[in-house]
């Protein structure tokens, strides 16, 4: 099966094998670079960059692959000298730039912007963040970084944790940690946790009930440990019996990974509700000394102040390193999609769990944010929830809704 023609909406429109063939893909694009043997497969190829929000990471790496590739980038300055600005929808948009490039790479500010962006254009779209729905490619470098660093994602008990409400990156990064088999704990001030839609379908399609704290200082007992963070029962009494750690335990000292995330600003409806909210999270250095020895400290950048300046010549701080690891991920990705790299035997698409339905008379998508809300000439879209009666989703920004 081939990945070439595919849009990347969400870390779900990729099955595991194809999310694996990425891997392998951008292993191999990183011994390419060390060789200066990448560009080629890309010539005569066309990105298209529209960004509608800040970027730097997801937009320079996304075109230093391109370039890497042998292929080209058009793109605009920034979004205000762009048609958008003269009210040109998302639609027409890509309409246009489709003519002009054989991939498009799209950041909106809009929940769902990227998967209308799919549905109009004739050529790739990835979605490079819509709102606060998802960000995949970020999360497959999170994947590929922790595999890359701890040999493994199954069985890793990775901490989520700040704002776990509007932050695109965790929330795509749950599915797809939920689907790799790691452990999922979130760790989100009141009024930041992750949303129901997500926890929902983490339960739902992949079994999965991360544990809910508020704080990474919270110290948990063994019971806590043992039922909700899943640690080994044996390992458990292990710890305990050492001179070392005591029945009650630091959070931090749990975890294989800690993913923080900046509070997303822009996102507020209000200054005041922002300034309630930031600063809620950070780690300072002294906080490292109760984590594993080797934890992984990430962060899809850029931070404010989450995390002390003074961990960064910690070996544990994997944030630039994780940022770095954006060029390979993200010229496997162009390089599939474009058709220009075979993703080898054995991969094959997801299965779905979503079935369209009528969207009954009048119902419209709750979430105020959502690209249906926006852009006047969408009709609002929904899917089936397997196994709830009567609860839908928009097929754009997956918020839930209850069948009238
Ligand atoms: C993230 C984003 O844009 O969602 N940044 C990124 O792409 N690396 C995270 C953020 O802005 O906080």
């Amino acid at each position: 099966m081939n990945l070439a023609g595919r849009d990347l909406v969400s870390i779900n429109d990729f099955s595991d094998t194809e999310i694996r063939a990425v891997f392998d893909l951008a292993d191999e694009m990183s011994r390419r670079l060390e060789r200066r043997t990448a560009s080629g497969p890309c010539r005569d190829r066309i990105m298209a960059t529209l960004f509608f929000e800040p970027s730097t990471r997801t937009r320079l790496s996304f075109e230093s692959a391109m370039l890497r590739l042998g292929g080209q980038v058009i793109s605009m300055p920034d979004a205000r000298s762009s048609s958008a600005a003269k009210g040109e929808t998302i639609a027409d948009t890509v309409r246009v730039v489709q003519h002009y490039s054989d991939l498009i790479v799209i950041r909106n500010p809009l929940d769902g912007a990227a998967r209308v962006a799919a549905e109009y254009s004739d050529v790739p779209v990835i979605n490079a963040g819509d709102g606060a729905h998802e960000h995949p490619t970020q999360t497959l470098c999170d994947l590929y970084t922790i595999r890359k660093e701890k040999g493994s994602i199954e069985g890793m008990n990775v901490a989520l944790c700040g704002d776990l409400r509007y932050g695109r990156t965790v929330h795509s990064l749950a599915y797809a940690l939920a689907r790799f088999g790691a452990r999922i704990t979130c760790v989100a001030p009141p009024g930041l946790e992750m949303p129901d839609h997500v926890r929902n379908r983490l339960r739902r399609d992949y079994d999965c009930t991360p544990a809910e704290f508020t704080s990474l200082d919270q110290v948990v007992t063994d019971r806590e440990v043992i039922y909700h963070l899943q640690v080994p029962a044996t390992q458990v009494a292990d710890a305990a019996g050492s001179d070392q750690l005591m029945p009650v335990w630091d959070l931090m000292s749990l975890f294989d990974v800690i993913y923080l995330t900046r509070v997303q600003r822009e996102r507020f409806r209000t200054h005041a509700e922002y300034e309630a909210a930031a600063g809620s999270y950070s780690i300072k250095r002294a906080m490292l000394d109760k984590a594993k020895k080797d934890a992984l400290i990430m962060h899809p950048l850029p931070r404010v102040d989450e995390l002390d300046y003074r961990i960064d010549r910690d070996r544990r701080a994997a944030y630039f390193r994780q940022a770095g690891n954006g060029v390979p991920i993200r010229m496997a990705l162009s390089a599939l999609l474009l058709g220009a790299e075979d993703p080898g035997p054995g991969t094959h698409p997801p299965e779905t769990h979503a079935t369209p339905v009528n969207t009954p008379p009048g119902l419209v998508c709750p979430n105020e944010r959502c690209v249906t809300r926006n852009e006047p000439y969408l009709t609002p879209r929904f899917v089936s929830v397997a196994g709830h009666e009567g609860a839908l989703q928009c097929a754009y920004c997956d918020r839930e809704v209850q069948q009238p």
